[in-house]
């Protein structure tokens, strides 16, 4: 379909007319174009008081969450996933300080900053209802003593004016949605007499009762074996696009990433160091960083079985790194990596890197050769 410049000039000017008119009603630029952004984290600093001294566990995190879209968080172990993501809910340990930052979410219509609710209204208002989050070992979320029916009723009868049968109907109609079979029977069961996947299914089942709009998923399938984990990740996929459902998905498995994300940031000591669509991430990474990621996945279309991984360790966050945090580990670190942290560099709308190899001065440095090789193959067969 050809579109005349008239046309285009007129879709923009009532994009931008809707998009001021929604933001003067809400007070907040939570759309972005024509895409609404349901959740905005804005320059979130945390740090963690502990014996030892001050963690400065996260260093000024910003991203958004658009309506309907996976948005995955990637990075090595104690990069900050979870920290983030518990800054949302309201279940950061005693020791944290929030040094600064906003979570702006679309609250029914209103703009609402999450950092300022009082943890008894989060809990109250905002967590199960507006948003679930789903962890990494279901028997940590499940109550052992309770069968998983009255635990999946238990938020709706709490939260919902519902009556206890209509309940219960609702939570066999979610057994069966998560794939449950048998799901009358199967309410009156107590979590150990269910298998580690059918598990992780009632804990989908329970953050699915009350109707959040936003699922955190945090490592849901690590614990699970490759075909339950993708069995599972197909799920929410499919319950994702049946209910509008906005997902954020912690990981440090790429291969998972592919499979879910529609968008990906990649952490690295408490900080985004790049952000993208996932096909920006996967076909032009930029950061140092995602290449040993990428790198680090194991190859399934080559006879190589070396596994390959980013030399040395990330740094302790107790002694803040004065420059690029990666520069320790970065083979094409210069001098100014030392001395300052880089900026986020756009390499286009949806794509920035904190890298100064992205400095208009920098020297220009070719993809590793087998990176290459391996990013050409890919994106050659998802071409097929
Ligand atoms: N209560 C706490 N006290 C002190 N430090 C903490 C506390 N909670 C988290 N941290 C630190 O914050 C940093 C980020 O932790 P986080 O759990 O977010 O990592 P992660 O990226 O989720 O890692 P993983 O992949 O292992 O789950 C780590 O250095 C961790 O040790
Ligand atoms: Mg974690």
């Amino acid at each position: 379909m050809e579109v005349s410049k008239s046309s285009l000039k007129c879709i923009l000017f009532i994009a931008k007319f809707i998009n001021s008119f929604y933001n003067s009603k809400i007070n907040l630029n939570i759309f972005k174009g024509v895409i609404l952004i349901i959740l905005s984290i804005k320059n979130l600093d945390i740090t963690f008081r502990t014996n030892a001294g001050n963690i400065h566990a996260i260093r000024g995190v910003n991203f958004d969450l658009p309506r309907g879209k996976t948005v995955a968080l990637v990075g090595e172990s104690g990069s900050g996933k979870s920290v983030t993501m518990k800054a949302v809910t309201g279940l950061l340990d005693s020791n944290c300080i929030i040094n600064s930052g906003n979570i702006f979410y679309n609250f029914n219509g209103q703009t609402v900053d999450l950092l300022t609710f009082s943890k008894k209204d989060l809990r109250q208002k905002i967590n199960g209802q507006q948003i679930a989050m789903v962890f990494q070992d279901p028997m940590t979320s499940l109550n052992p003593t309770m069968t998983i029916g009255a635990q999946i009723m238990e938020g709706m009868l709490l939260h919902k004016k519902i009556s206890t049968s209509d309940a219960e109907k609702k939570a066999v109609e979610l057994l069966n949605l998560v794939g449950i079979i048998d799901a009358e029977k199967r309410i009156k069961n107590y979590p150990h007499q269910l298998s580690g996947g059918m598990r992780q299914r009632v804990v989908i089942a329970i953050a699915l009762s009350c109707e959040a709009k936003i699922l955190i998923c945090d490592e849901p399938t690590t614990a699970l074996d490759v075909t339950i984990q993708a069995k599972i990740l197909n799920l929410i996929k499919d319950i994702q696009s049946q209910m509008n459902l906005s997902v954020i998905y912690i990981t440090h498995d790429l291969g998972v990433v592919a499979k879910v994300a529609d968008f990906v940031n990649v952490m690295y000591a408490g900080k985004i160091i790049e952000t993208g669509t996932v096909d920006e991430i996967f076909y032009d990474p930029r950061h140092p960083y995602t290449w040993g990621l990428l790198s680090a996945m194991p190859d399934l279309e080559t006879d190589d079985d070396r596994l390959y991984s980013i030399p040395g360790s990330p740094p302790n966050l107790l002694h803040e790194p004065t420059g690029d945090a990666f520069a320790a580990r970065n083979k094409f670190a210069m001098k100014i990596d030392e001395k300052a942290a880089p900026p986020m560099f756009k390499i286009s709308e949806t794509h920035y890197a904190a890298t100064w190899l992205l400095h208009p001065d920098a020297p220009k440095i070719e993809l590793p050769p087998e990176l290459k090789a391996r990013l050409e193959r890919s994106r050659k067969a998802a071409d097929l």
